[in-house]
């Protein structure tokens, strides 16, 4: 809504300097001080091309844009043009198109015709569920539904980690000391507990070893038992990973583990050969990198197991060629950088020029308490725990705010487990993420809560004007008497960002500016709130108007959240 004032001046000034209307508009700034006016545009940018000292570009520019009527007013100061925009009008647009169709406020729907395959989540089988994969299942998520609304086709993908040599293991060492019952009570904490008690004897007794590879054998062979167990295995931590996916509102279009390519990965290998891309290295078949200052990308183990990279490769192919996708992102944290850099290389090197369209979308660590972990030393923090105990927190607190409150089990949840994916969100994806409990609860910080709260507090408003003031809720906002006061403009600016902070929000892969967005707009209207009585305002026009902004407030918020992942409930 702002973008469209931004772009009437654009188009105003564009033929003037020299420029395109959609550059001019990017260059447009919200002045810290907002006695200057609404919008600012600089004029220094364009003095070496017009010779001219930006204050009489500025002076020339505001001499047009005042011709237009559109504006409030319009002054040169310095080599600025200071522009207030016709603020009742803007504030009316914004609320009316909140109301009707909250989604135009944000998109453009510059990914319309795009197929976009989204690598997230890929937990490992009979592993924990760890805080990095929840990184990687919030932010993909997120990505997800901001391309969607985008107007992409988008394709989750779930490229579990379900092949691989440890299932020798883990098999080996269910048949030692493993039973079903244990499995069966709570499979991935089982499983991952046998793998780790066959690393730790496996350092005395190194016969374990070839026990475990001796059961990968019979796995890649397809023996029966080797097979049922695995799949088992499989079966049995989806369960566990589902349920969390339900409660976190997760899902994808497609669960393709690395062991859907087993069959197809002997075509990329004769791809390879084929191009003469392989050389051999200590036995190894590799893709030779050097000349982009990387390492080999290993293809072929020098047991002639296929790895990691030969699956992402196929993976890759596969999601192209056959599932129509013409850009693939990969949410995956930062470690793996390298393996993804190869990866596009070995595609662009057997000519797929749609390897440009493919991208990591790294992202930062999660801490917890302060504290890095990591499944090798140990320190496991399980995401179930982790939201089993959000939502008792947030529980509690509910019993002491709002002993009252209806469904308070349902809220808990949603509040608990919102708190933890804002969390996750709110700062910029390539930061590391410190999580706390109290942090993370806290109704009156930077939260999950805090925001949901806020949309609840304009639910509440809403509810008691439709019991006190029925015919003043309406769309058909008249122009609100006498300007707007500043706690209600800086609303209306708040939101009318949308457009914008999504399109960057997408063009940096980064859903945490929309979080931030959400976050800003919660702000303004808390002080809109404490400052612009609305139930009691003085007359039932401005009543009218300052209802119409909540209600577009409540929306905008809820719509939000939904991007992101979470659920806003009305009352809490
Ligand atoms: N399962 C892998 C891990 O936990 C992540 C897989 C990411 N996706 C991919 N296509 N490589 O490290």
């Amino acid at each position: 809504m702002i973008q469209t004032e931004k772009q009437a001046i654009a188009e105003v000034a564009a033929p003037l300097v020299g420029l395109a209307a959609d550059e001019v508009a990017a260059l447009i700034e919200y002045p810290p001080n907002p006695e200057l006016g609404d919008l600012a545009l600089p004029c220094f940018r364009f003095a070496k091309v017009l010779r001219k000292a930006p204050p009489a570009i500025a002076a020339d520019l505001a001499d047009q844009l005042a011709a237009t009527g559109r504006f409030e007013s319009v002054q040169a100061t310095g080599g600025y043009v200071n522009v207030r925009v016709a603020r009742g009008r803007v504030a009316r647009t914004l609320i009316s198109a909140l109301s009707a169709h909250p989604e135009t406020v944000f998109s453009r729907q510059s990914s319309a015709g795009d197929t976009v395959a989204i690598d997230y989540s890929a937990p490992n089988i009979a592993k924990p569920f760890g805080v990095g994969h929840l990184r990687s299942t919030v932010i993909g998520h997120a990505l997800a539904n901001l391309f969607r609304a985008d107007g992409a086709t988008v394709l989750g993908v779930n490229h579990l980690g379900d092949w691989g040599t440890q299932f020798g293991k883990v098999i080996a060492a269910y048949l030692r000391w493993g039973d079903e019952e244990t499995v069966r009570r709570d499979p991935v904490k089982e499983l991952f507990h046998l793998y780790v008690r066959f690393h730790a004897e496996a350092k005395d007794n190194p016969e374990l070893d070839d026990e475990g590879r001796a059961w990968f054998k019979r796995l890649e062979d397809g023996d029966p038992e080797a097979t049922r167990l695995w799949q088992w295995f499989i079966d049995e931590s989806l369960k566990v990973f589902q349920a969390m996916y339900d409660r976190l509102g997760v899902s994808f279009e497609f669960t393709l583990g690395e062991s859907f390519y087993n069959d197809k990965m002997d075509a990329v290998v004769d791809e390879l050969r084929s191009r003469g891309l392989l050389t051999e290295s200590d036995g190894a078949l590799v893709v030779d990198l050097s000349e982009w200052n990387m390492p080999p990308c290993i293809i072929l183990k020098s047991d002639g197991a296929t790895i990691y990279p030969t699956r992402d490769l196929a993976a890759a192919l596969y999601r192209h060629d056959v599932l129509g996708a013409n850009r693939l992102f990969y949410v995956v944290g930062g470690e793996q950088t390298l393996h993804f850099q190869q990866v596009f290389k070995v595609l662009e090197l057997m000519g797929r020029d749609w390897a440009a369209n493919c991208r990591h979308v790294a992202f930062g660590m999660m801490k917890y308490n302060g504290e890095r972990m990591s499944t090798r030393r140990g320190k496991v923090v399980y995401l179930e725990d982790v939201l089993d105990r959000a939502v008792a927190d947030t529980r509690q607190i509910i019993e002491a705010k709002n002993p009252d409150l209806p469904d308070k089990d349902w809220v808990a949840e949603q509040v608990g487990i919102g708190a933890v994916v804002f969390n996750d969100l709110k700062n910029y994806r390539m930061h590391d993420v410190d999580f706390r409990y109290e942090d993370v609860l806290n109704f009156d910080g930077e939260t999950g809560p805090y925001v949901q709260y806020t949309h609840a507090r304009a639910c509440s408003v809403l509810r008691r004007a439709a019991s006190e003031f029925p015919s003043d809720l309406t769309t058909d906002l008249a122009p609100a008497e006498g300007p707007l006061l500043d706690s209600e403009w800086a609303l209306v600016t708040e939101m009318g960002k949308a457009n914008e902070v999504f399109e960057r929000a997408l063009a940096q892969f980064d859903p945490s500016l929309m979080a931030r967005l959400v976050l800003d707009v919660c702000h303004a209207f808390n002080r809109f709130y404490h400052d612009a009585p609305i139930l009691a305002a003085p007359d039932a026009q401005t009543r009218a108007f300052r209802l119409g902004l909540t209600d577009a407030t409540r929306r905008f918020i809820a719509y939000t959240l939904g991007l992101l992942g979470l659920r806003a409930p009305e009352a809490m």
